[in-house]
């Protein structure tokens, strides 16, 4: 990108579907924080709005899905964007919206957990992404840590198609309890707002255990009878998402469930003394 003097300008970008929390925040706060430390170097950070229909494998996720414009755009002026660009579907779907993408085959990181039980996800994820990347041309994109196996997937394309783009991973954001901040965490109510903290409990649980598989059943169970409707509780390496081998220092627990029809996921590193 060159700004009006011709000079050539620097893009920082967070891709987002908007409805933004104090998450995305610390995305764009990251970036801002690079820019500091470009000593001058002109760098523009953009934060793209767009609520991608082909990514949603549950069209009722879609139509609930919090939509907040004039919000958002005042979150990411003060966390530090320069600008807010919000395509309109036509430019992302120039033929239309379709019923479905090309398929992504990236082995086990497309294959396995939001993969297995999105189907389509990853696929919707790597076209909105990709020309969101052809579109606002970024020299570094931000991507939470939350959203982990999504943080793999959009690695491996940008290994494969755009070469010189840096993808920067940004830790977890978690509310005081230890719920990690997500736009769906708007819509639990009273209850289930107070059961969905014992998702990154039972989760931190595994991290620490010295018998992890183990722990991981029970964490399953105690799950279950709380009233979530569980969908996966998984050890994988952090890098191929793959169970096995183990490599130490490599592993993570992952999880996804839902409370109310609202689906939570998280992951995290093993803290303990884990060994299998
Ligand atoms: O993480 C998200 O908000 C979305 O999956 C993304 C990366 C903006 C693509 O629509």
């Amino acid at each position: 990108m060159e700004d009006r003097e011709g000079q050539a300008v620097r893009v920082f970008f967070i891709p987002t579907m908007g409805a933004l929390h104090e998450g995305h925040a610390a995305l764009i706060r990251h970036a801002r924080d690079r820019v500091m430390a470009m000593n001058g170097t002109p760098v523009q950070v953009v934060v793209s709005v767009f609520v991608n229909p082909t990514q949603f494998n549950d069209m009722r996720d879609f139509d609930g899905y919090p939509i907040t414009p004039d919000a958002d755009v005042e979150l990411a002026r003060a966390a530090g964007a320069d600008s807010v660009v919000m395509p309109a579907v036509d430019e992302i779907y120039p033929s239309g919206v379709p019923a479905t993408v090309d398929r992504v085959d990236y082995g086990s990181l497309t294959g396995t957990m939001e993969g297995a039980h999105r189907p389509g996800h990853f696929d919707g994820v790597v076209h909105v992404v990709r020309r969101l990347f052809q579109l606002v041309r970024p020299d570094v994109a931000f991507f939470g840590e939350k959203d982990w196996q999504q943080l793999a997937v959009i690695s491996r394309l940008a290994v494969e198609e755009f070469p010189d783009l840096e993808i920067a991973p940004v830790a977890t954001v978690r509310e005081a309890d230890g719920l990690a901040m997500s736009s769906r965490n708007v819509r639990l109510d009273a209850e289930h707002r107070a059961l969905a903290v014992h998702l990154s409990r039972e989760l931190e649980r595994v991290a620490r255990s010295g018998q992890p598989h183990e722990e991981a059943k029970r964490a399953m169970e105690r799950l279950v009878s709380m009233g979530f409707e569980m969908e996966y509780l998984n050890i994988a390496d952090g890098f191929t998402l793959e169970a096995a081998p183990w490599k130490a220092g490599e592993m993570r627990v992952f999880a996804a469930g839902s409370l109310g029809g609202v689906r939570l996921i998280d992951n995290m590193p093993f803290i303990g003394p884990a060994v299998p």
